[in-house]
């Protein structure tokens, strides 16, 4: 039997990645068996500011931890809206994939690189675990995710 040849060679994904979560690690996962190496943009927190979004944990946590990640080749910062069609020609990206609550939004990318969206995890994310935590203490460490 032949062995199995990847489609792509780099494959490139965005995101937060704050409390990475199993939702997390299936896309990664998915993402990498796209390619040969996978190369994630991790949030900054100065670009999470201007996103409005509040992490609990700081970029090098998140960085450190999407690093330790089986899946994932390298990690760098990203830091604005509009670094993606440099970080594509930087880094040579064939690929350019996100989960599926972006669908559609990075459709132009497509004159530098393939797009694809993946599908999400269902019930789990960082903005549910958040909820599940500030309800542990009203409910004694009952609630589930
Ligand atoms: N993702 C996924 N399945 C989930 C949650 C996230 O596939 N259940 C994907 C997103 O589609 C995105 C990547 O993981 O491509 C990083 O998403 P991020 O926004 O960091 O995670 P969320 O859990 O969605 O965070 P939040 O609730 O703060 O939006």
């Amino acid at each position: 039997m032949l062995p199995v040849t990847s489609k792509y060679n780099v494959v490139l994904t965005y995101g937060t990645f704050d409390l990475f979560h199993v939702g997390h690690v299936r896309l990664l996962r998915r993402l990498a068996e796209l390619g040969d190496r996978l190369i994630v943009g991790c949030s900054s927190d100065e670009f999470n500011r201007i996103k409005g979004k509040t992490c609990v944990m700081p970029f090098e946590h998140r960085a450190e931890i999407l690093m330790a990640c089986r899946y994932v080749a390298d990690v760098f910062p990203e830091d604005s809206w509009d670094q993606k069609v440099g970080d594509i020609h930087r880094f040579n990206a064939d690929v350019f994939a996100m989960g599926d609550d972006w669908a559609g939004k990075f459709d132009e990318l497509s004159a530098h690189c393939d797009v694809i969206y993946l599908s999400r995890t269902e019930n789990i994310s960082t903005t549910r675990l958040k909820t599940v935590m500030r309800n542990w203490e009203d409910t004694a460490g009952k609630t589930t995710v």
